[in-house]
């Protein structure tokens, strides 16, 4: 599943200590494994090879431009959701005829930015938004391709902040809106309507929604092919799920199984925006343990990474392991908590986790998606390094940040 090991006593990285990487480039760090990284990619494309679908990695799961740069060398495209997604997916050397992009909200210019690289397509969330695609295209005499994003109005049984496939979420449009839309397309006549797509949430676990949306979308496709609308390309997304300790997600292959029959009856050349299944598992956060705090009620392991450098948990309250460097500890219960001023800073609650002491390190497994990319400077904390480990390859990939860069943008 990963290559975040014990070999004795040490965690390692593939061939590298994780103890040695703390110590040469200071924690909070990120470290990913090339090879799981890579491994889940190429797990993907194989498990789907009867039908040869493009991959377009989710940027926004972790947008390290090396880490980009990885998955492109394998052959993958990627989804993007802002200008800024889309500056890094050129800079990393992304073809832009593998590139889509989805967002209810994007900018004049952002679209006109993407529609002068020549994107595979949009997928688009609105009729305003299809019309203002129109009136920008016409502007630069060109014709875009435009995917509709369908809601398919199905429940993903996820965390309500990541369901995004339900009739009260802001994405996509219902199948009846959608409809009347694709029997307007002359009035978009700079625009190519050349797909749906679906996108129903993250960290789904089960197969079952993704299966229902995927026949309800199906049922869809089939009436417009009988009114002689004829469609190129099906984005289903991105959603699977990953192991953050005891779930049991259905695995590529069963995936694979399960939908590849319903994606072949479609005709349609499929897409899929996978963020998470490919580099949630092939990071982790390398924390040093600042403080033991004993309370009449709680032990709290008070450590230097916070909710700046890792939100889920607050955010999400969501489930993230927890490992020291060094293994066959005893475990006790704690929290363990960043520095932040909030209550909301844990990275884990009453938690059975190893007894360390003040200088151990911890490992917060599971970390490599939504990890990085939604780390923020609060409190003016510094952003952590990100290393990336090939063999017994060691690659900083992005430095830690200094004092300066908080305040680089301000005037007084
Ligand atoms: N495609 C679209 C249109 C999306 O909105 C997303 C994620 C993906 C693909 C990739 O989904 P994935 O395969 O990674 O599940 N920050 C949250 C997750 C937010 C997901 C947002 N959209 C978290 O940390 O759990």
């Amino acid at each position: 599943m990963h290559d975040f090991r014990y070999k004795g006593k040490n965690l390692y990285c593939d061939g590298i200590r994780a103890s040695e990487l703390a110590r040469r480039f200071g924690s909070p760090l990120y470290v990913y494994s090339y090879k799981t990284l890579v491994g889940h990619f190429l797990k993907l494309r194989s498990a789907f090879s009867e039908i040869n679908p493009l991959i377009c990695y989710s940027v926004k799961a972790n947008s390290n431009l090396a880490i980009l740069k990885a998955l492109l060398a394998k052959g993958a495209g990627l989804d993007i959701v802002s200008g800024g997604e889309l500056y890094r997916a050129i800079k990393a050397g992304c073809p832009p005829e593998k590139i889509v992009y989805a967002s209810v909200g994007k900018t004049d210019d952002e679209i006109a930015i993407a529609i002068s690289k020549g994107i595979l397509f949009f997928n688009v969330e609105s009729l305003a938004e299809l019309a203002n695609i129109n009136r920008i295209a016409a502007k630069l005499r060109k014709i875009p391709r435009v995917a509709i994003r369908i809601n398919p109005d199905i429940d993903a049984k996820t965390h309500k902040y990541v369901t995004t496939g339900k009739i009260t979420n802001k994405f996509g449009i219902d199948l009846a809106n959608a409809y009347r839309i694709l029997l307007m397309r002359p009035n978009f006549s700079n625009l190519k309507i050349c797909g749906l797509h679906i996108h129903i949430g993250s960290q789904i676990t089960d197969s079952v929604p993704f299966i229902s949306a995927i026949k309800r979308v199906s049922g869809f496709i089939e009436k417009l092919m009988a009114d002689g609308i004829r469609l190129e390309y099906l984005n289903i997304g991105g959603g699977l799920g990953i192991v953050y300790d005891q779930e049991t997600p259905q695995t590529a292959q069963i995936y694979a199984k399960k939908i590849i029959p319903l994606l072949k009856k479609t005709g349609l050349k499929i897409i899929m925006e996978p963020g998470r299944f490919i580099v949630g598992n092939a990071g982790i956060l390398i924390t040093k343990v600042l403080y033991i705090k004993n309370t009449p009620h709680k032990k709290f392991i008070i450590v230097d990474a916070g909710m700046n450098d890792l939100i889920r948990p607050a955010l999400y309250s969501a489930h993230h392991k927890i490992l020291s460097l060094v293994s066959g500890l005893k475990t006790e219960k704690a929290d363990v908590v960043g520095p932040i001023c909030e209550s909301g800073d844990f990275l884990a609650k009453e938690r059975m986790v190893a007894k360390v002491k003040e200088g151990d390190y911890l490992a917060v497994m599971g970390a490599g998606a939504y990890g990085f990319s939604m780390s923020s400077n609060y409190n003016s904390r510094l952003r952590a390094a990100e290393v990336m480990v090939n063999g017994d390859k060691i690659s900083l990939i992005r430095k830690r940040e200094v004092f300066e860069d908080l305040i680089r943008n301000e005037k007084v």
